[in-house]
């Protein structure tokens, strides 16, 4: 599916990439973080979240999970950079969902945590933001929905935006233990 998307002209986004950034990290994991969309290093590394913003997401995760990108997958919500970092349009979120539909049912995850308000309505069905919507849990798929802030919002925001971040992280961790172990297959 990577090398499928590689390729992808679904929408205008793809006019403007150096890389399509389709994910990373365990593909098998009990937990998946969906962000945004690549910024301007993840289009030059076709990597996710290896920018600032990822950076402090990477430590927020290892201090409060004990968990690096190994134990993890992440993704995005649109695989290729928005010109100049602006929103994702509607007409982009959708071109592209297919791709993070059939990831979330590849990696099949027990936990997923959405960065941001995209990532949160376009998987809850949602029209909330962020700030209302998180502080919990909803039941999703095979296990359960943890949304919390984009961590760019915490490079804005300061103190209290990370600590609720921690605080969604925590969470996500007891989501973990209490979502239903996979079936064995056959
Ligand atoms: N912001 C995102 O939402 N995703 C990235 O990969 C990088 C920054």
């Amino acid at each position: 599916m990577a090398k499928d998307a590689s390729a992808c002209t679904r929408c205008r986004l793809a006019g403007g990439r150096t890389n399509v950034v389709f994910g990373m990290g365990n593909p098998t994991a009990a937990l998946m973080f969906v962000g945004e969309g690549p910024g301007e290093q993840e289009d030059l590394q076709g990597l996710p979240f290896v920018g600032r913003s990822g950076q402090l997401l990477d430590r927020l995760i290892l201090e409060e999970m004990n968990l690096t990108r190994d134990d993890f997958y992440i993704t995005n919500t649109v695989k290729c950079r928005p010109p100049g970092n602006r929103d994702p349009l509607p007409d982009e979120i959708e071109s592209c969902w297919s791709y993070l539909d059939q990831q979330l049912g590849l990696v099949d995850p027990r936990v997923v945590v959405t960065l941001g308000n995209f990532a949160t309505r376009s998987l809850l069905g949602r029209t909330e933001g962020i700030s209302k919507l998180r502080g919990r849990a909803y039941p999703y798929r095979s296990g359960y929905l943890v949304p919390t802030f984009h961590p760019s919002a915490a490079l804005r925001g300061g103190g209290g935006v990370v600590a609720q971040i921690r605080a969604d992280l925590v969470r996500a961790k007891e989501a973990l233990a209490a979502a239903p172990l996979p079936r064995p297959a056959g």
